[in-house]
């Protein structure tokens, strides 16, 4: 499915004082259908902001964002976020976390246990369907996050800094699942991040916000085979040239 942001503005304004906080503002993107789109810019930018906008958590000040060109009233069934934190439910176990959406939705329980067990060993989690959250990696906890959310069948999928507390080493075997994931489902997804180098070696677009209020400041496309090689004078000579943005806006 694509999707469309329209002038779209954000604006919180304060329950104490009153104040206004300038968020997001005239926000124009257009993602293609299966496209695989990151998004970088400073702390404070409203990257989660727009996220949430997109999911239907939280609503535009202005301006509006379509769906296949669509205007919805409840996108939050056709997109799925994944969390800037994990968000697991520790009392849960691996199966029951990841089966969560389907309970909701009121499928059978035999139905969603064995929909949930494919999910396990799709994701590697093999041994780990009955364990609960704190006996798993980081990583494991971030793919069961993402399964969490891809069991429900999104049409975008919208993920907040997922590996952002991952080490080096796990990030990469996580961004190397998620190609093949993305190869695999056709997904569109769009994808924050702060770190460069993995928005390079994701991404077909790579769109830099200004600082707060967000702004859309470059938008680069990248035309690289995957896996891309990130020592190559391409992906060196890209990455520069988005340093100097995120330099100028103080990143
Ligand atoms: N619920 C809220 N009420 C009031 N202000 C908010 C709310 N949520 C976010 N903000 C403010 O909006 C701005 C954008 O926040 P947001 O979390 O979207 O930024 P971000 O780009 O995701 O930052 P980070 O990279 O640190 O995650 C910030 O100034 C923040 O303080
Ligand atoms: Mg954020």
């Amino acid at each position: 499915m694509s999707l469309e942001l329209i002038h779209l503005d954000k604006t919180y304004i304060s329950k104490e004082d009153g104040k206004e906080v300038e968020a997001l503002k005239d926000i124009d993107i257009r993602i293609e259908e299966g496209e695989f789109v990151s998004l970088i810019g400073p702390s404070g930018c409203g990257k989660t902001t727009l996220l949430r906008i997109i999911s239907g958590l939280e609503k535009p000040s202005g301006g509006k964002f379509l769906i296949d060109s669509q205007d919805v009233d409840a996108p939050w069934l056709q997109v799925g976020l994944v969390f800037q934190e994990f968000a697991l439910f520790p009392w849960r176990t691996v199966r029951e976390n990841i089966e969560f959406g389907l309970e909701m939705k009121g499928i059978s329980p035999e139905e969603r246990g064995k929909k949930a067990a494919e999910y396990v060993s799709w994701f590697g989690l093999d041994d780990f369907g009955n364990r609960y959250p704190k006996e798993l990696s980081g990583g494991m906890k971030q793919r069961v996050a993402i399964a969490r959310t891809l069991i429900n069948d999104p049409k975008i999928i919208l993920m907040d800094e997922p590996f952002g507390a991952l080490d080096s080493q796990t990030r990469l075997s996580q961004e190397e699942f998620l190609l093949n994931l993305w190869d695999r489902t056709k997904k569109t997804i769009l994808f924050v991040t702060h770190n460069v180098d993995e928005a390079l070696s994701l991404s077909q677009k790579v769109i830099v916000f200004s600082r707060r209020p967000g702004t859309v400041k470059k938008i680069f496309s990248i035309a690289l085979d995957y896996p891309r090689d990130v020592n190559s004078d391409v992906f060196n000579g890209v990455r520069r040239e988005i340093l100097e943005y995120l330099t100028e806006e103080g990143m």
